[in-house]
């Protein structure tokens, strides 16, 4: 079994994270698949940036929550990570969905829902990946666990998968119950067994970030379905030609 190589945000050690410059450069890269990180703006448009706040990764401050997706455009997102992506801006979900559609790259939409619980996130993000006809192949994953049932209810043929750092006894058991069809466990929390356990009951599993070769190739050797990483282009030459 292959284990497929995401970007997390992209190629987000090279490019800045979540912007569309990473996302393209990781299908450069050879990158399998993308995950994202999704917030609400005022007007409650998805747009696609991991921190409830704008300081880190753009040149705005306060919440995303607090403004308009006009003012969210006029930000710039990627000269705090090198003057030259000062171009960048931040992506909404459908401007990603729109490129993303013609590729074959898989996707996880992760709702960035843990920390404000933005009221109907579940039904706009829903409604929206279905309007490109990609509602079952988009994995949707998040660390409230409770917007993935709400989810679940709207769909219930979609792929949710709950995220998890802590280590759990029977991770594979929770997951099954909720309707989950893989679970995305960070990979400290992550055993071998854990995996197999996982794959007995015919569930995925994936885990993040992983961005050194020494776990890249324990986590290709225990046949995890997945690995998001920072550095798409040294997962695949580890896992390819077996360098580094
Ligand atoms: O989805 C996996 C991972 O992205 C979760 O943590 O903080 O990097 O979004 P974070
Ligand atoms: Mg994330």
């Amino acid at each position: 079994m292959k284990t497929l190589i995401y970007a997390h945000r992209g190629a987000s050690k090279d490019y800045p994270e979540n912007t569309m410059i990473a996302f393209k450069k990781a299908l450069e890269m050879g990158a399998e698949g993308i995950e994202l990180d999704v917030q609400l703006s005022k007007d409650n448009v998805p747009v696609v940036i991991h921190d409830e706040q704008l300081k880190r990764t753009t040149n705005g401050s306060g919440f995303v929550k607090d403004m308009s997706l006009k003012e969210l455009k006029e930000l710039d997102a990627g000269s705090w990570f090198n003057s030259t992506f000062n171009k960048e801006k931040i992506p909404t979900l459908e401007e990603v969905l729109v490129w993303i559609k013609d590729t074959k790259l898989e996707l996880n939409i992760e709702l960035k829902n843990n920390i404000i619980d933005y009221e109907k996130i579940e039904k706009i993000v829903y409604e929206l990946v279905k309007k490109y006809g990609m509602e079952t192949e988009v994995i949707f994953s998040s660390f409230n666990h409770c917007s993935l049932k709400r989810l679940l209810e709207i769909d219930e043929h979609i792929n949710v998968a709950p995220l998890q750092s802590a280590r759990m006894i029977t991770p594979w058991k929770y997951a099954k119950g909720m309707g989950a069809t893989s679970m995305h466990i960070r990979f400290t929390s992550l055993s071998q067994k854990t995996i197999e356990g996982f794959h007995k009951e015919e569930l995925k599993v994936r885990t993040y970030t992983v961005n050194r070769s020494f776990l890249m190739r324990q986590f290709f050797k225990w046949n995890i379905d997945a690995i998001m990483t920072d550095m798409p282009n040294k997962a695949l030459e580890v896992r390819d030609n077996k360098k580094r």
